[in-house]
């Protein structure tokens, strides 16, 4: 905010939770700037409001809360924040990974019941990580920092990609035993997780959804979970936040964390600088620092 108000007038949002769609509408109009966060829908209505806007900077690498094809008709730069958040996101993916396949959430939640009765052989037993698949859907900045950190694990890794040099979707969705997600939400990707995919998939192997939730279909997968189609499931994000598909608060294997993965104070930080001289660089004339092209 100092760096900002160094730089410019700044109007900011001080309510409570997500500015509302209109309220962003009413707001933007005269505007040079916005600096939108993932929750913030900066749809067409907006842009068409913001008639002075030059730059839309998103404090995050995921864009698709902005239709940045109207921002582009309208001459608009749109930035996010790419690279500043892999290892975060990386690191929480793998959080997800262990405490879905060692039952974390189930033995935190059986704990806090104060009815634990204690240590026993085969109490909660897990999957062990040495020797198998991790597969991952989409090899770009965070797929590529969540494969690096496999072999600490003693896993393999085969991905897809969308230049063609991993393996193909069917494949490493049938051989994997962990399948981890870090595509964006395009419209090729919504629903790429569907019952389809999920029936394809080992009964013992887990899913991991740190990219979008709408990359999953959430109905499909409550229902492959629920029926055992697949061994469990660690989510960050959802199809509809907050809102959660009902089915999942009544199963164990599914692990639910709340959208954390770039919630670390140094990632939130380094995300929040790369907005803001994003936004500055564009409204001072110079190139954008991490245009969206
Ligand atoms: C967070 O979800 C991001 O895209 O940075």
């Amino acid at each position: 905010m100092a760096r900002l108000e160094e730089a410019c007038d700044v109007e900011r949002f001080d309510g409570d939770g997500v500015i509302s769609h209109d309220e962003l509408v009413a707001r933007v109009a005269g505007k040079q700037g916005l600096i939108a966060m993932v929750t913030d829908m900066v749809d067409r209505a907006v842009i068409e409001a913001g008639t002075s806007l030059k730059v839309i900077a998103n404090a995050a690498v995921g864009y698709n809360n902005i239709d940045v094809a109207a921002a582009r008709a309208r001459g608009i730069v749109v930035t996010n924040t790419p690279g500043v958040l892999t290892d975060a996101t990386a690191d929480l993916t793998w959080a997800l990974i262990l405490a879905v396949t060692r039952r974390l959430g189930e033995g935190e939640r059986w704990v806090r019941t104060r009815e634990w009765p204690g240590w026993a052989f085969d109490q909660l037993l897990g999957m062990e990580l040495r020797g198998k698949q991790l597969g991952i859907v989409g090899f770009g900045r965070i797929g590529r920092a969540v494969a690096d950190r496999a072999a600490a694990f003693g896993m393999t890794v085969a991905h897809t990609s969308r230049s063609g040099d991993g393996i193909p979707m069917d494949r490493l969705l049938s051989t994997s035993d962990v399948v981890s997600l870090h595509v964006p939400l395009t419209a090729d990707t919504r629903h790429l997780i569907d019952q389809a995919a999920l029936a394809r998939m080992k009964r013992t192997a887990y899913l991991v959804n740190t990219s979008r939730g709408p990359v999953v279909d959430e109905a499909a997968l409550a229902w492959a979970l629920k029926n055992r189609l697949i061994a469990g499931a660690g989510l960050d994000v959802y199809e509809r936040e907050p809102i959660v598909h009902d089915e999942l608060f009544a199963l164990e294997n599914v692990v639910l964390a709340p959208h954390l993965g770039s919630a670390t104070s140094e990632t939130r930080t380094a995300m929040a600088d790369l907005a803001v001289r994003n936004a500055i660089a564009v409204l001072s004339g110079e190139a954008p620092i991490t245009p969206v092209t």
